[in-house]
């Protein structure tokens, strides 16, 4: 098993880098801890980076990165995915701070890296923007939400949650999601969500938001699948962005997630979910073209 941990970065391409970069550090208040001609890296606290923007043709995700959890080497990975039929190539050198990764492309051309150990630059928290606790989770738009779920679950990832049939939750680690995928006639990254510290950083966010003329698009609300309060806007180049705290935290040893007040089921347990009742448990109206 190639198991991962965490998602630790997106890449993103972007035909205006710098307005992207300044909404980075402005808005959301990350750092940058590097840049060089191909890419800038930048860091929401103690990572080298968990965000890198590159200039491209086009704006949008390219990739991202999940840490090999302790035990598997990035040769051993790539030899294991080689072997299953997924061409995947080692590089030494390819990101900064990371001195080798594995890289493939997955059946809807996301480009993926695998790697273990990523230098720890801890540029600490900015002193101004939002300031999230991490990157949180990254929701795809793939061609068939079923068949990557079943494809990322060779990471060690486990299905959370469904929406309907097309909507589709993985965790490898104790947070609801960490990726979700979302069946789509388009590749294109859904939403990437940046964790809040509590209610309270959330509506110090929405000023913040405000304050820059950043419209805010839905919410807050609280979904039904992971229960996280949630808001969502857009960066420079369009890409959603959802800024959101009080998540549900699985327990894999028990298939549950931790009790909370505002659950449906006691336990609460994966579960498949209508649309209507998943999108908000408090009526706050939104865009459907949001979903
Ligand atoms: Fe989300």
């Amino acid at each position: 098993m190639v198991q991962v941990f965490r998602l630790a970065y997106v890449h993103f391409g972007s035909q205006n880098p710098e307005a992207l970069l300044q909404y980075y550090q402005d808005v959301i208040g990350l750092t940058v801890t590097h840049r060089d001609a191909q890419h800038a890296y930048v860091s929401t606290s103690i990572d080298h980076h968990n965000i890198v923007v590159s200039e491209a043709p086009e704006s949008g995700l390219i990739g991202f990165g999940l840490q090999l959890s302790p035990g598997i080497s990035v040769a051993e990975a790539a030899q294991t995915l080689n072997a299953n039929g997924i061409a995947t190539s080692v590089k030494a050198d390819a990101f900064q701070g990371i001195p080798e990764l594995a890289e493939f492309m997955d059946m809807d051309g996301y480009v993926v890296h695998l790697f273990s150990e990523m230098e720890v630059a801890a540029p600490g928290f900015n002193s101004r923007g939002i300031r999230p606790n991490k990157v949180g989770h990254l929701s795809l738009r793939v061609n068939d939400a079923k068949k990557s779920v079943e494809f990322y679950k060779q990471f060690g990832f486990f299905n959370t949650d469904w929406i309907e049939d097309f909507f589709g939750f993985m965790t490898c680690n104790r947070d609801h999601h960490v990726l979700n995928f979302a069946t789509s006639d388009y590749k294109a990254m859904h939403h990437l969500a940046l964790e809040l510290r509590d209610y309270s950083h959330l509506v110090s966010a929405m000023d913040h938001l405000g304050s820059h003329n950043i419209p805010i698009l839905w919410g807050p609300s609280r979904h039904g699948a992971g229960h996280n309060i949630a808001t969502y806007h857009r960066d420079p180049d369009g890409n959603m962005i959802e800024l959101f705290t009080d998540a549900d935290v699985f327990i894999p040893e028990l298939g549950i997630f931790e009790p909370r007040p505002w659950h449906e089921h006691f336990p609460q347990k994966p579960r498949v979910w209508g649309t209507d009742e998943c999108i908000t448990r408090w009526g706050t109206s939104f865009e459907q073209s949001l979903v």
